[in-house]
């Protein structure tokens, strides 16, 4: 068995009881070569979203009975191809709602109270050029009051919702399941693309949401709106959300997750104005990874005495 990755929390270290087990001891990932030749002879796989997991690995990997993905999200696996084998799937929802809950609101809090901007006033010496406190610096928006439109209702989005209340936020949510929320007002998709001050973003990355937010969402935000994302960088057509930044179209982005990660320094995103990033964040608490780390553990174990997968993957088209 290959296990892509060193992981936090103990839980990796009971995999040697049970089976014959690999690790990749770099600290970057293996590269998709790499990774071919680590499975042609493994029987399961514990692997993390830096991993693609796609045909030709299928292909090349004749004794795989099960893979373990560390991450609640799956688009980098070939769910049909693992089907098409009868090869068990495995996620870690649940255990990072919360974590990643609270990241978005750490970001719609970033966002509208201009953190960034002013982290890098005082860091720049800027403010000491000034007398002191300003009444008209960096000044942000009130939560109270304010329109938060989620894209996505499913566990996060409801997590979302939960803390977004407490801020006094008014929530629109469009989910494509037509899930009800408590405490969300249900809208279409247009509505709240046009009626939100802040969106923000909680849908699978799927065939059907990749670049949902393109230049012509962009163009029906609110001029002043902020866009948040917490869930993928595919749900967003980078080159639309940078013309759109730039000419001031909507107010502001704060985002957790790109396209392609990790992004460089150059990366034209960078150049924005009233851009808040950090690096694929959501899950990054201690407690949350130790979790996810043995949910894997749980479901590799699991497929590989042939026995249901305790956190299986959600049907595929299953995206809300
Ligand atoms: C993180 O992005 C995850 O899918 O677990």
């Amino acid at each position: 068995m290959f296990v892509t990755r060193q992981l936090p929390g103990g839980a990796l270290h009971s995999l040697d009881q049970h089976c014959n087990v690999t690790i990749w001891p770099h600290s970057s990932p293996p590269s998709p070569e790499q990774l071919r030749d680590a499975c042609t002879r493994a029987e399961g796989l514990l692997c993390t979203l830096n991993d693609t997991i796609d045909q030709p690995l299928i292909a090349a990997a004749p004794h795989l009975k099960v893979v373990s993905s560390c991450s609640v999200g799956l688009d980098h696996v070939d769910q049909s191809a693992l089907a098409a084998r009868g090869i068990a799937l495995g996620h870690t929802p649940h255990v990072l709602t919360d974590a990643t809950a609270d990241l978005c609101l750490a970001l719609i809090l970033a966002a509208s109270r201009r953190l960034a901007e002013g982290e890098a006033f005082v860091r720049s010496g800027a403010w000491a050029q000034q007398p002191g406190w300003d009444p008209e610096l960096l000044l942000g928006r009130d939560l109270r009051g304010t329109t938060l439109g989620l894209l996505g209702l499913g566990p996060i989005g409801q997590a979302v919702a939960r803390r977004a209340l407490a801020f006094g936020l008014n929530i629109v949510g469009w989910t494509p399941s037509g899930r009800q929320v408590e405490g969300v007002m249900s809208a279409s998709f247009d509505q709240v693309i046009e009626h939100s001050d802040i969106l923000s973003l909680h849908l699978a990355l799927t065939p059907q949401t990749r670049a949902i937010i393109n230049a012509d969402i962009l163009s029906r935000m609110p001029r002043n709106s902020l866009l948040i994302n917490t869930a993928r960088g595919g749900l967003i057509d980078e080159d639309a959300l940078i013309h759109a930044l730039s000419h001031k179209h909507i107010g502001g982005a704060a985002l957790d997750v790109f396209a392609r990660e990790p992004i460089g320094a150059d990366h034209p995103l960078l150049d924005c104005p009233n851009l808040t990033v950090v690096p694929h964040l959501g899950s990054a608490t201690q407690g949350t990874r130790a979790a996810m780390t043995q949910l894997a553990v749980d479901n590799l174990l699991a497929g590989l005495q042939g026995l249901a997968l305790p956190h299986a993957a959600p049907p595929i088209g299953d995206f809300s």
